[in-house]
């Protein structure tokens, strides 16, 4: 049995991308549609429950699209967001720090991890709580990096002075004997060669891309919802802010044109922040 319907992958941004490539490159017939609400980034210094509207706004705009199902590539989001749309599609739903989690867990010898997120999602404590499920014996350590996902949306990944921000910003996990960081933010791998020359060759980075794409290429192979090899899917991608910016950050990251379509958000409240 197969399913031609989209995959519906969103993030406040661009930071998503990061699990699409990931789905792209695991499942390459699939159809993803890809929501970045680049008018509202960032989430991480938010309040949680403007956090779940957000989150409920774009569901609600991707599932005209009928998708099968739903992977929130935020963290922040993922956080406080999961059970309640979990709770009003009829989709399967999935986050991205339970993934994180099972890849750090995998990873790590000595059972110290980092964790570097907004501020949303270390206040969460989702990351620790998470972990400690799997493994309560492992140590963790959690920063919240507020400067990277600007630097991100701005497309400022390789700069002198990106390296110098996040350099400066991971100093407090100098001092931690971690051998594994958890990237706790999607926007985080678009920066990982600095962070990468910031914490040493010693720590493993884990970003939760890949372990998503698993869990989503599980979810479809089981219940027999992968789509057919008969056709290529042609993706489409909806941002909210400025389609050119994103356009470029998609195409660069994902190595490959893409077809976007502006959204102006037409809600009330909107524009108030
Ligand atoms: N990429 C998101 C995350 O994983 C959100 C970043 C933000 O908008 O602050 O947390």
């Amino acid at each position: 049995m197969y399913v031609q319907r989209p995959i519906a992958i969103l993030d406040s941004g661009v930071g998503g991308l990061t699990v699409v490539r990931e789905v792209m490159r695991q499942l390459p017939r699939e159809k993803v549609i890809y929501f970045g609400d680049t008018a509202r980034t960032p989430y991480g210094p938010r309040p949680a429950e403007e956090v779940v509207r957000f989150t409920r706004e774009i569901v609600t705009y991707l599932m005209q699209y009928n998708p099968k199902m739903i992977i929130i590539a935020c963290n922040t989001a993922t956080a406080v967001a999961l059970e309640e749309i979990r709770s009003v599609v009829d989709v399967p739903v999935i986050g991205v720090i339970n993934p994180g989690a099972r890849a750090a867990i995998n990873s790590t010898k000595s059972g110290v991890v980092g964790i570097i997120g907004t501020v949303g999602t270390v206040r969460s404590r989702a990351y620790e709580q998470a972990l400690k499920r799997l493994n309560p014996n492992i140590h963790v350590a959690s920063l919240a990096c507020p400067l990277f996902v600007p630097l991100v949306e701005q497309g400022n990944f390789h700069s002198p002075e990106t390296f110098h921000i996040v350099e400066d910003s991971l100093t407090p996990l100098k001092e931690i004997p971690l051998d594994t960081l958890i990237l706790g933010c999607t926007h985080y791998p678009f920066l990982s060669e600095s962070i990468g020359r910031a914490v040493g060759p010693g720590v493993q980075l884990i970003s939760s891309d890949n372990e998503t794409a698993r869990e989503m290429s599980t979810i479809l192979q089981e219940t027999g919802k992968l789509a057919s090899q008969a056709e290529l899917p042609v993706h489409r991608f909806f941002c909210s802010g400025d389609p050119a910016l994103f356009k470029s950050i998609a195409q660069q990251w994902l190595g490959k044109q893409i077809e976007l379509t502006p959204v102006v958000w037409q809600i009330p409240q909107i524009g108030n922040h």
